[in-house]
């Protein structure tokens, strides 16, 4: 029986609100891997069901090696993922989202493992034009090329959200890989004023619920 969900990147923002709604939703066993390059302990969800590996996701083979036949489902959210930082962090996020993510891909398609990834509009914008304007762009992009591919030789199955300038709760508001809204989060009332978040903005655990259907089928 596959009854684990896999969450890379659970510590982070993201990842952490998909965990809480994943157990609000399935009755499954989830295991976050996450080596907390941007991650807290502090975003941890309390809960039974929930296993917090600390660990690069290159590691992922080595570290699921026991349950890899039982798992139903991996989100792969655990990469670098700021668009500015990209460029004085080189190094960190080609490890991340280039070596770690190849072996994500590859463990699935090893194992037959559906796999959820996070696409970025800095990699789509501008007709497709911007994907190599930063390093972050560039391997968000060369991702989902090899997505595509993967697809053609191995007819590996998988889906892709899409994240722009998501808001929610566990945001990082401070340090050097805090989020636009993250930094203006004390002045919320302002931005909800002044911004169309409709257009521009999307909380997070809304956006989520659109993915996640329960056990009775539902999805939001
Ligand atoms: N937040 C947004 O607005 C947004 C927009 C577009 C795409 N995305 C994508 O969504 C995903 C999650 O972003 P987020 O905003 O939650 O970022 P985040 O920085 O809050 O979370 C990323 C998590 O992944 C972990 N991580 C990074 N590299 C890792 C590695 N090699 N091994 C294990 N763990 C690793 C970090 O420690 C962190 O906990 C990313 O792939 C990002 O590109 C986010």
């Amino acid at each position: 029986m596959r009854n684990f969900i896999i969450v890379t990147g659970g510590a982070g923002f993201v990842g952490s609100n998909l965990i809480e709604l994943l157990l609000k939703r399935t009755n499954l066993k989830i295991v976050s891997i996450d080596n907390y390059l941007s991650g807290k302990k502090k975003n941890h969800i309390n809960n039974s069901r929930v296993r917090y590996i600390n660990s690069h996701t290159k590691n992922i083979s080595k570290i699921l090696n026991k349950i890899k036949k039982k798992i139903h489902t991996v989100f792969h959210f655990g990469e670098f993922a700021r668009i500015y930082q990209s460029f004085l962090k080189l190094n960190e996020c080609i490890e991340s989202n280039s070596i770690g993510t190849h072996a994500v891909f590859n463990f699935c398609v090893q194992n037959k493992i559906k796999l959820i990834y996070s696409a970025t509009s800095a990699s789509l914008g501008n007709s497709g034009n911007d994907k190599n304007l930063s390093p972050y762009a560039f391997t968000k992009a060369k991702n989902l090329e090899l997505l595509e591919n993967l697809k053609k030789w191995y007819n590996f199955k998988f889906e892709i959200i899409y994240f722009y300038n998501v808001y929610g709760p566990r945001q990082i508001c401070k340090g050097d890989m805090a989020t636009v809204i993250g930094i203006f989060e004390n002045c919320f009332d302002l931005i909800l004023h002044n911004l169309d978040f409709d257009s521009n903005f999307r909380c997070v655990q809304k956006l989520l619920k659109l993915y996640i259907v329960d056990s009775d089928g539902h999805r939001d």
